[in-house]
């Protein structure tokens, strides 16, 4: 069978058994089952899910590498988010896990430097784990459970993904960035569009993209709901290797010659030109030049992010910014992605310049991307050239947040107005031959290594006072009569659900505290419902729960009482840490039953087992006095993860002495 670069990759991690069916059927199966070789955690994510590892009661991690990095918030305004890194520490050095220290520098941009290899497998608690597809590498993201399961040396069960060719043809012109593309992408797919797909990379356009700018595109695959994306690998891949000096990880890794795909577009990178995403949702996509921006006060502007705080990036927006101010009227804030980057800006006096112009540097952190510094001001207009702009994203909830490259922000900075980069420079070609070193400045000394069995057994887990246990789930009734606690409208983010900024990151590792919290920027009423009917259901719209894999938006409101969400379409991360913790993902059979239901009704089932079997589930509306139907779309394996009441009573059940 001639294979594509996600066909061989999973191929290559599916059991004997499994690989034999996978080429009787031509690649067209419809669930896999494949074996992880790295993880990573993220300081939000990652409490939750060392906590999930430790309840296996295993001696080490199973996988080839896992990381844990601290990256998020990194501001420790109390002892809580110190005692969170603490207990990561602790646990890393207990669990054979390597401990990216605060400060060196972004999970995926740190991740893609130092530890990702073609053809290799990596699951991350984080949404954007797929970043590490631009070096060839199947990479995605999934709850933290998930992630203890992978450590634990389990498999990971996904549906087989739609794999898209995505031709890329033509160069892009100066000023224009690689975001524009995954922007375009945005356009055309929207923010669901890319559910149940991988987007494949290829095309003669690939000679002009060096790594970090394939990463831009595989990073926002996320924001469509793709599985992941991915890039064969080639001589500039090679060369990403060489200037991080590590060659020994390259592999040659491309697609068969005569591979087959589900679908295919091409797109000409010369013909793009630079856009924005408009509040609030990623897809939300206009042409930077629209007279409609020309009335546009912007307050504040931050380049950073897994997204576009590259090396390259970074000298790009400086070029822009040499010799100019920044506005009085914006705040300009800059946050690298990496240790080593800035290490290496700072050398080059890249950095002096861009506080000249009137920058404020930040932590190398995910800071402002994620509302954790950098907030601003009420009602602000917000250009950034991070991922999201969901509502509240910023850490000002009535901010405005639109998403751009760095050529814009940077332009957008001096001006006050969106605007492109050729408005501001004379020879906007010039950007395009700033390029990746051909040597980066290597120091992994914050990346703290795996300790031998023998002294990892003598480490202590020093576990702070705001770290609670994990809350466990019990099996859905097979009858219940419950009431709606909350309806939602269409594209609720896990932003919306559990809300991220330093104060709620500090609560992370503490869901009865964060719980408190959940949907209070947008249904304030909903905790209080929620704990006065003890058990309930949300019905949501389209797309619920899209955004970030935070596994916070399916623990709280399972400890509120949550047992089902209702809705039209959900996303797949959200869907996958629902299940892993026992609350049934439902869709409607025919979505205008969505219109007919309304806070507090009544509705009662009385057959869950035998539905969660047959996929289809009936329900009563007693206040309404109408019955309706429900999807219940789950594998052999879900079913199971369901009534044992999630995936970590039903690892313990399963896999007892892994
Ligand atoms: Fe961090 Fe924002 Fe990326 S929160 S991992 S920089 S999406």
């Amino acid at each position: 069978m001639k294979m594509n670069l996600t066909q061989k990759i999973i191929y290559n991690h599916l059991d004997d058994e499994q690989k034999k069916i996978f080429l009787e059927k031509n690649g067209k199966v419809e669930e896999i089952d494949i074996k992880i070789d790295q993880t990573l955690t993220h300081d939000i994510t990652a409490v939750m899910a060392y906590n999930a590892f430790e309840a296996l009661e295993l001696d080490r991690v199973k996988t080839e590498k896992s990381i844990s990095y601290i990256d998020h918030n990194v501001l420790c305004t109390d002892h809580r988010t110190s005692d969170d890194h603490l207990f990561l520490k602790t646990i890393a050095q207990k669990y054979g896990i390597y401990y990216s220290t605060p400060g060196n520098g972004i999970c995926h941009s740190v991740h893609i430097a130092r530890f990702a290899i073609p053809g290799k497998t990596l699951l991350g608690a984080d949404s954007h784990t797929a970043s590490s597809g631009a070096i060839g590498m199947f990479a995605f993201g999934g709850g933290g459970v998930e992630v203890a399961r992978a450590m634990a040396g389990l498999r990971i069960k996904l549906n087989m993904p739609k794999i898209i060719k995505v031709n890329l043809i033509g160069k892009l012109n100066g000023g224009v960035n690689t975001k524009d593309i995954a922007l375009e992408l945005l356009k055309k797919y929207s923010v669901k569009g890319g559910v149940g797909k991988v987007f494949e990379y290829t095309g003669e356009g690939l000679k002009y993209l060096e790594i970090p700018q394939r990463m831009t595109i595989t990073n926002m695959g996320a924001e469509m709901g793709a599985t992941t994306s991915i890039f064969p690998t080639d001589e500039i891949t090679k060369d990403f290797f060489k200037a991080q000096n590590r060659l020994e990880d390259f592999t040659e890794f491309v697609a068969d010659e005569s591979a087959t795909y589900d679908d295919e577009i091409t797109i000409d990178m010369s013909k793009i030109i630079p856009l924005v995403a408009c509040p609030s949702q990623p897809d939300n996509i206009a042409d930077v030049n629209d007279e409609k921006f020309k009335d546009l006060k912007v307050s504040s502007v931050f380049i950073g992010s897994c997204t576009n705080a590259s090396y390259g990036d970074i000298k790009k927006a400086a070029e822009i910014l040499k010799g100019k101010k920044v506005s009085e009227d914006v705040e300009l804030t800059i946050g690298v992605s990496t240790r080593a980057i800035f290490l290496q800006l700072l050398e080059e006096g890249t950095i002096a310049e861009l506080v000249k112009s009137g920058a404020r540097i930040t932590e190398i952190a995910c800071g402002a991307c994620d509302g954790i510094g950098g907030a601003p001001v009420s009602k602000g207009i917000t250009v950034r050239t991070s991922n999201r702009n969901f509502k509240g994203r910023s850490g000002t909830v009535d901010a405005q947040i639109y998403l751009v490259s760095p050529e814009v922000a940077a332009a957008t900075a001096i001006t006050g107005k969106l605007t492109v980069a050729n408005d501001v420079m004379s020879d906007v070609e010039k950007l395009n031959n700033i390029l990746e070193p051909t040597e980066y400045v290597v120091d992994d000394s914050e990346i703290i290594k795996p300790l031998d069995l023998e002294k990892a057994k003598k480490i202590q887990i020093i576990r702070g006072d705001n770290i609670k246990p994990l809350p466990l789930n019990t099996k859905i009734p097979n009858e219940l009569t419950i009431k709606v606690s909350l309806k939602t409208k269409d594209n609720i983010s896990t932003d919306d659900i559990t809300p991220n900024d330093a104060n709620f990151s500090a609560m992370r590792s503490n869901i009865p505290e964060i719980s408190k919290y959940a949907f209070s920027r947008i249904y304030p009423d909903f905790v209080t419902r929620a704990k006065e009917y003890g058990k309930s259901v949300i019905i949501g719209g389209e797309n619920y729960g899209q955004g970030s894999s935070r596994e916070h938006a399916a623990i709280a409101p399972m400890y509120l009482g949550i047992k089902a969400v209702i809705v039209k379409s959900i996303a797949r991360i959200h869907k996958k840490n629902l299940i892993n913790h026992g609350v049934v993902p439902m869709t409607f059979k025919h979505s205008d039953d969505y219109d007919k239901i309304e806070i507090s009704d009544e509705l009662s089932w009385n057959n869950m087992d035998e539905a969660l079997e047959k996929g289809i589930i009936t329900i009563k509306n007693n206040t309404k006095n109408f019955t309706f139907e429900a999807l219940i779309e789950l594998s052999k394996e879900e079913k199971e993860i369901i009534m044992a009441g999630g995936l970590l009573p039903f690892i313990k059940k399963t896999f007892k002495g892994v």
